[in-house]
């Protein structure tokens, strides 16, 4: 009797109805994946793009992600079992700790979690707290201070603004000069109020190298390791965008450099975030640089990585939804081991022309494509028209995924499937994956 009753507490709820907020291609495969769950019904995306519905199960809920009370009014009506926040700028201004207010289960750091991305001082000292590798640093709140630190180093050192600046506030320059003229442009105001305290840092080199901790609070578990392709252009030239492409696993690191990277980075950041009275149940994303003494956090993330999420949804296991209910409802042992698909995945994000400085929107999209159960399409800056057409609205169109038990197979599915969409000025990186291609 006993032992049921404990058993009956072990349980978690029925995972019926989801709500995913945001309307990238991030939350587009998230809401993909989680339907997967057999006991899931509905998929909510708020406010979603205009391939959420393509997805089975998958229902798009007119409501922008800062519409707080909206958001707990439909969680009521609905029953929302879960809700899994995509991005950090809703994480950062604290829609998890209003929805927790009101008892919804949330995954999904509270806005003091959130601050690993929001603010990159309080990411460094945290690390330094927690003894994480990372490089060398030094926080100012003006620039009197940044350019005397420089004057005394007397190398080129990284720039970081220290709020969230859309993947922008980072500069890595190559003198002197360089780095005093982003010193400059920061407290002159070019990345808004995020740029008036800024983290200057140690430049370190290697390949750099995703990984994304799944967290309860106190236990975690690893996706596989991810690479992003950051530059616009092929060969890792052009200015820095959201992400062209992606593939997981990264071949970067084995199964034991990846256990290294828990012990040695995930789980101290965790006990340190308890420290300090933080309770975070959602992503951690470890963005590291492979340096010749070892990895290093070059920057802490509070969700999952976009376009480096379309590459790992396809790779979970159907008990990808419980996981993320255990973890939000605190306890990750309550769900079943999350089983990992043993393929590689290429992902390949289209572009719209004029990205990322000024892309050119309203154009007609055309998906010339088969069912295929190996590969993916998932829609991020898309809207549907007056007239039910799918059309450009965002930056980043959409990314196609092929997967594949052989890595260049994979690739080779996404890029034979990217030649069959269509809309004026589509741009897509042609060598996303080209340096650990097996042939
Ligand atoms: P972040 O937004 O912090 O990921 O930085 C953007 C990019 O800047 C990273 O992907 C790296 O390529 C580069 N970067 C950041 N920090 C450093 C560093 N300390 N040394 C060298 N490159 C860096
Ligand atoms: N793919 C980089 C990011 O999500 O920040």
């Amino acid at each position: 009797m006993e032992s049921k009753e404990l058993l009956n507490i072990k349980q978690l709820p029925a995972l019926k109805k989801i709500l995913v907020i945001g309307n990238g291609g991030r939350e587009n495969s998230l809401a993909w994946a989680l339907e997967k769950c057999s006991e899931t019904e509905e998929v909510f995306v708020a406010p979603g793009n205009g391939g959420t519905e393509n997805h089975k199960g998958c229902k798009r809920l007119n409501i922008h992600p800062d519409q707080t009370f909206d958001l707990i009014e439909s969680c009521k009506s609905k029953q929302i079992d879960l809700v899994v926040i995509g991005p950090e700028g809703p994480l950062a201004s604290g829609l998890a700790d209003s929805l927790r207010d009101k008892g919804i289960i949330v995954f999904g750091p509270c806005a003091n979690g959130a601050k690993l991305e929001a603010s990159k001082k309080w990411a460094k000292e945290l690390m330094h707290g927690a003894m994480v590798p990372t490089a060398k640093y030094w926080a100012v709140n003006n620039k009197d201070d940044a350019l005397a630190i420089l004057k005394k180093v007397n190398t080129p050192l990284v720039v970081k603004a220290d709020g969230l600046a859309s993947g922008k506030g980072v500069v890595v320059p190559k003198t002197l000069e360089e780095t005093i003229e982003a010193i400059n442009n920061s407290f002159d105001g070019k990345f808004g109020s995020a740029g008036y305290e800024i983290v200057l840092e140690e430049k370190i080199n290697g390949p750099e190298v995703s990984v994304f901790a799944i967290c309860d609070g106190n236990q975690f578990i690893l996706l596989p390791p991810a690479q992003d392709h950051k530059r616009l252009l092929e060969g890792d030239l052009g200015p820095n965008t959201g992400g062209m492409g992606a593939y997981a696993p990264a071949k970067l690191l084995g199964e034991e450099d990846l256990e290294n990277i828990g012990k040695l980075i995930i789980k101290p950041t965790l006990i340190e975030l308890n420290k300090r009275g933080i309770d975070y149940r959602g992503v951690i994303y470890a963005g590291l640089m492979l340096t010749k003494t070892g990895p290093k956090v070059i920057e802490f993330n509070c969700r999952f990585g976009d376009p480096e999420c379309q590459a790992l949804m396809p790779l979970m296991g159907e008990e990808f939804g419980k996981t993320l209910q255990a973890c939000a409802s605190g306890d990750l042992s309550k769900s079943s081991d999350l089983k990992i698909v043993n393929s590689y995945s290429a992902c390949i994000v289209a572009a719209s022309k004029g990205y990322p400085e000024k892309p050119e929107l309203g154009y007609e999209i055309n998906i010339d494509l088969k069912k295929d159960p190996t590969l993916q399409i998932f829609q991020a800056g898309t809207e549907l028209n007056s007239n039910n057409k799918l059309v450009t609205s965002g930056g980043r169109v959409l990314s196609v995924v092929g997967y594949d038990d052989n890595f260049d197979k994979a690739f080779e599915k996404a890029y034979k499937a990217i030649k069959q969409i269509h809309f004026t000025g589509i741009k897509y990186r042609k060598d996303i994956g080209s340096q650990v291609r097996q042939s």
